[in-house]
């Protein structure tokens, strides 16, 4: 066993694993091997809310302050207290959150929570206030859907068509082919009961609390203007 692997695994038998919000979208198992002892195979993961770099103020135009502070420091903060309590009570410690959604049978809390975790997780991260930052993926948007304005507006078809709650997803499919579609709730496309399954790349958030302190019942207009913050070249480096 090489020594890194070795501090890891024994630093996590001793604590438990926390993960770090950089590698919210890499592994974080605990990677428990037959000879180790039990509790450290089910030591339990501890997930973090991850910051905001750009921060509550970034985009003004599109997404005020408040509505930015609230949906991250109490509705994200939600989820990732919930996700953890749920973990903890399940006895879940050896997968990384990616594995724990994709599970055949996903406990309704961590269905619910874990979703939450992950999918604002992804929110934010491809947020920016910067340039347009489109050409990266351009390439592969124009051959899945014929142009960037033909992707954003099936993207913004998706949302406005969610009834209720939900979210809507541009992602990559175990062929590489990126499609676009929406999951209620706190659903994502990494789980069993998605319509469609494959890996999320970019997600946009259509729950009211999401936009409605300033757009009230105007989704359309929300799911218009934040396709103009997308960073797009975020999106193409989650690409396989
Ligand atoms: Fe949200």
């Amino acid at each position: 066993m090489k020594k890194r692997t070795f501090l890891k695994r024994t630093a996590m038998a001793a604590t438990g694993v926390t993960v770090a919000p950089s590698l919210l979208f890499s592994s974080c198992k605990g990677e428990p091997k037959a000879a180790e002892p039990a509790a450290a195979a089910l030591a339990p993961v501890v997930f973090e809310l991850p910051e905001i770099p750009y921060g509550y103020n970034a985009f003004p135009e599109i997404i005020d302050a408040m509505t930015m502070e609230i949906h991250h420091s109490k509705h994200h903060q939600g989820y990732t207290n919930n996700l953890n309590a749920a973990l903890k009570e399940a006895g879940i410690g050896d997968k990384t959150l990616e594995e724990i959604l994709a599970m055949d049978t996903l406990p309704t809390a961590i269905r619910n929570n874990g979703g939450g975790y992950y999918n604002h997780n992804l929110y934010w991260d491809v947020l920016t206030p910067g340039e347009d930052t489109g050409s990266a993926i351009e390439p592969a948007v124009v051959e899945h859907f014929g142009s960037m304005e033909a992707l954003k507006n099936e993207l913004a078809e998706a949302g406005a068509r969610r009834f209720g709650s939900g979210w809507a997803w541009l992602c990559q499919d175990a062929d590489k082919k990126l499609f676009v579609c929406s999951t209620p709730n706190q659903d994502n496309p990494l789980m069993q009961v998605a319509e469609r399954r494959g890996t999320p790349l970019l997600g946009i958030d259509v729950w009211e609390h999401a936009y409605y302190l300033k757009y009230q019942n105007k989704r359309g207009e929300y799911l218009q203007n934040i396709l103009k913050i997308i960073n797009w070249q975020k999106v193409a480096s989650r690409m396989a």
